[in-house]
């Protein structure tokens, strides 16, 4: 396939650098055009040398070839990243006037946008409508990432990872592996009430099971989330069903699963919950001990789930938060943990040395129903839940 690469001038113009190299690697010619000030930030050579193709911001190079024509009429995908605030208005208001701008004008394949800037441009009226009008008229605009920014700021308005634009971008050419699939996915992790103020609950953000939800959005699935007290932002295009306690989640999952192909298990569940939790803040009493907090245990919604299919041929896919101690290896836990639960797939994940909560990055081994090794990931939870969803799609194809 052949994708042309629009880049405008911000800071995150190096970044395209990477999301160039994945698209080389995945087998597509690539022609960079850069606007000119994105050639202040990454030269002209760097780009050439990276794509193996000729480079220009110009609409004045290569006048004999209708450059800007030629370019457009033999793209099969333009993705611009980093799309900056003046590249959407400029493409907003149909101006012309540089190869980017005029190759968006005479391109008829889909187009993918990747914006980022500061947070105040990316919210400024101005940009909101120049998106809203970009995407009536039917270009992919990303949101942008939250998190760091050029300086010590942090907002809406990073780029975001470039493994999650391409996969954006293949998944507007390409009919999504999981096209017509319903898929229903927990993330975050539960909070389990001791009084009103208090609760017994766990590390997670939510952030893999939110990953989960966008590739699997992008490869074409219809995605439900049920999100257990999930604090990172949830993308456009997935259906968000909030819970908070174990057997709210168990409630919700059993309902969703009633008609999903795909079913995965992402947030940690609390094993035990308090057996009476107050109906009154519980206060300390100076002459009296502590109180103690009897616990009763959940449900384990996973094994619910897998030993109960809601159809034939529904894939389960839990996931196993573990260290190695005497007892054995992390990799020894999730193998009796894979036996045990009766799920298909059972995406381990080391939590050892702070991997693992909270962090962009995750390490992951997956596991099918025997404890067999079918996949191993380490990278962004982006690229980690593409693995996993590699790992499903090669399953549902089985069945
Ligand atoms: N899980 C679940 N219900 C529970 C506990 C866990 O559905 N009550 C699911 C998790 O969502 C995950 C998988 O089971 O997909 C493994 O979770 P984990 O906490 O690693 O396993 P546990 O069964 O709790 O085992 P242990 O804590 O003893 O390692």
């Amino acid at each position: 396939m052949r994708v042309v690469l629009g880049v405008a001038g911000g800071i995150a113009a190096y970044k395209a650098a990477s999301l160039l190299r994945l698209l080389r690697e995945a087998g597509h010619a690539v022609r960079v055009v850069p606007t000119s000030s994105a050639l202040r930030f990454v030269g002209a050579p760097t780009w050439e040398a990276l794509s193996g193709e000729p480079v220009t911001a110009d609409l004045f190079d290569d006048v004999e070839n209708v450059a800007h024509v030629e370019v457009a009429r033999t793209a099969d995908l333009v993705v611009v990243a980093p799309a900056t605030a003046d590249l959407l208005a400029r493409a907003a208001s149909g101006r012309a006037d540089d190869l980017l701008t005029a190759t968006l004008l005479t391109a008829t394949c889909p187009v993918l946008m990747a914006p980022a800037m500061h947070t105040q441009m990316w919210q400024h009226p101005a940009t909101v409508a120049n998106v809203a009008t970009l995407r009536a008229r039917g270009v992919h605009v990303l949101d942008p990432d939250d998190g760091r920014l050029t300086g010590t700021d942090s907002g809406p308005g990073r780029l975001p990872e470039p493994a999650a634009i391409v996969a954006a971008a293949l998944a507007l050419v390409a009919p999504g592996d999981l096209a017509g699939r319903r898929v229903v996915i927990s993330a975050g992790g539960t909070q389990e009430p001791v009084d009103p103020v208090r609760f017994l609950g766990n590390r997670s953000t939510g952030r893999q099971g939110v990953a989960l939800a966008l590739a699997a959005r992008d490869r074409g699935a219809s995605v439900v989330l049920v999100a257990a007290n999930v604090t990172v932002p949830v993308p456009d295009g997935i259906e968000v069903r909030e819970v908070g306690t174990a057997s709210q989640l168990r409630e919700a999952m059993t309902i969703a699963a009633a008609d999903a192909d795909v079913v995965v298990m992402a947030a940690a569940v609390a094993d035990f919950r308090p057996a009476d939790p107050a109906g009154t803040k519980i206060k300390k009493t100076p002459s009296q001990a502590p109180p103690v907090i009897e616990l009763v245990e959940n449900p384990d919604v996973l094994a619910g789930l897998a030993a109960h299919r809601a159809r034939p041929g529904q894939v389960v896919v839990g996931f196993a938060a573990e260290t190695g101690d005497e007892h054995g290896s992390v990799l020894d836990h999730g193998r009796a943990k894979a036996l045990r639960k009766g799920a298909d797939l059972l995406v381990v994940n080391r939590v050892d040395d702070g991997r693992g909560f909270g962090t962009p990055d995750n390490e992951v081994t997956v596991l099918d129903a025997a404890g067999q090794v079918v996949a191993e990931a380490t990278g962004s939870k982006d690229s980690v839940a593409h693995t996993v969803w590699d790992a499903v799609v090669a399953l549902l194809r089985r069945s």
